[in-house]
């Protein structure tokens, strides 16, 4: 099968399309024809190899795939060939509470990822995409998606007619702000070009906020709450933007911890999350069991994943380039 590995340390040069030997199930498992490959923010710090994030290499990375199944392995009886199916990001963690042993089977990071044509998968894990979506849509939704999800619903307790603050124009921050709006929330949103603001709008937020041309974001989503403060954020960037997150929180709020877009560590007023009585809430995506709820929530709404651009398999370096830009409006995709 073709299939790409990280080699290195040295950026996309280190990214090398090779060719491997097609795997078989094995007792228990299913083999996936991957169709399409969704990117995150992840699987370009992976194979940019940003500090902290890298794996062992030979790596193959990305942890997104929707694909059709081949055959099946020993003993399942639940897929068949020709079923369309989605991988979840940790295919281990099938409901119940996060665990490192979880963590330690994420696809694409701990172990090999799934930009390649074929993989052996449990299964038990695999979850029916809708007959509603594409494959290029399903293969958008493991992480980013379910984390939007986990933070919103299974930890967030979204209830409609509350505030939602969400971070940019990045995959999990798009997603964020569909499943807000099908809550019946209030979305703010900020972003750093005008022209993203106004897809924004388009998109259903409520409000939308430059962060570029004013960095004052928090006090901008205090003045939208009479100066009470957002019920929830969603934080996609980390050390640089927690502390204004936490000063657009409302006593009481709650903060989904998610992004590392500024970085990986820095000083954070922790007297003010314990004063509000904020939740900080570390997320790390989420189970089958939620995203087997948010698929069931998709199906009744026929949302659809907002894809920026798919790019072809041989042209997977000009995907990691188009994240790499920060141009892109949601989710992109290569086709495999
Ligand atoms: N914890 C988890 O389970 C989990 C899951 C998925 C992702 N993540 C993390 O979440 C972050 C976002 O991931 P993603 O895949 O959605 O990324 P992405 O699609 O690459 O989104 C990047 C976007 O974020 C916005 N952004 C960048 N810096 C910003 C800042 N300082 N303030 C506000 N917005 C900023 C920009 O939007 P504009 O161009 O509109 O300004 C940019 O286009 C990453 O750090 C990723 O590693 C974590």
């Amino acid at each position: 099968m073709k299939a790409y590995q990280i080699t290195g340390t040295d950026g996309l040069k280190s990214l090398k399309s090779v060719s491997l030997a097609d795997p078989n199930p094995g007792p228990g498992e299913v083999l996936v024809r991957l169709r399409a490959v969704g990117l995150n923010f992840r699987d370009y710090m992976n194979v940019m190899g940003i500090r902290g994030v890298t794996g062992p290499v030979p790596r193959i990375p990305c942890s997104d795939g929707a694909g059709e199944v081949v055959s099946v392995g020993e003993g399942v009886t639940q897929w068949k060939t020709g079923d369309r199916v989605v991988i979840p990001f940790m295919p281990s963690w099938l409901e119940g509470e996060f665990s490192q042993a979880h963590a330690s089977r994420a696809l694409g990071g701990a172990v090999d990822g799934l930009l390649r044509e074929l993989a052996a998968i449990r299964a038990e894990a695999l979850l029916p995409v809708p007959a509603q979506l594409s494959l290029e849509e399903a293969a958008t939704l493991p992480c980013a998606a379910v984390t939007a999800w986990d933070a919103l619903h299974t930890r967030g307790g979204l209830k409609a007619g509350e505030t939602v603050l969400v971070l940019g124009t990045g995959g999990v921050s798009i997603f964020a702000l569909q499943f807000a709006k099908l809550a019946g929330a209030r979305v703010l949103a900020t972003t750093s070009s005008d022209e993203k603001a106004r897809r924004l709008l388009e998109f259903g937020a409520d409000a939308v906020h430059n962060y570029k041309t004013d960095p004052a974001w928090d006090e901008w989503a205090l003045a939208q709450t009479g100066g009470r403060g957002v019920d929830k954020v969603i934080e996609i960037g980390g050390p640089e933007t927690l502390n204004r997150s936490i000063k657009a929180t409302r006593f009481g709020g709650h903060i989904a911890l998610i992004g590392v877009l500024t970085g990986t560590s820095g000083e954070i007023q922790t007297v003010q999350i314990l004063r509000k009585g904020i939740r900080l809430d570390g997320i790390y995506v989420g189970s089958r069991a939620m995203f087997e709820e948010m698929l069931g929530a998709i199906k009744k709404a026929e949302m659809r994943p907002v894809i920026d651009s798919t790019f072809e398999f041989e042209a997977a370096a000009e995907a990691f380039q188009r994240i790499e830009s920060g141009q892109h409006f949601g989710k992109i995709v290569i086709r495999v």
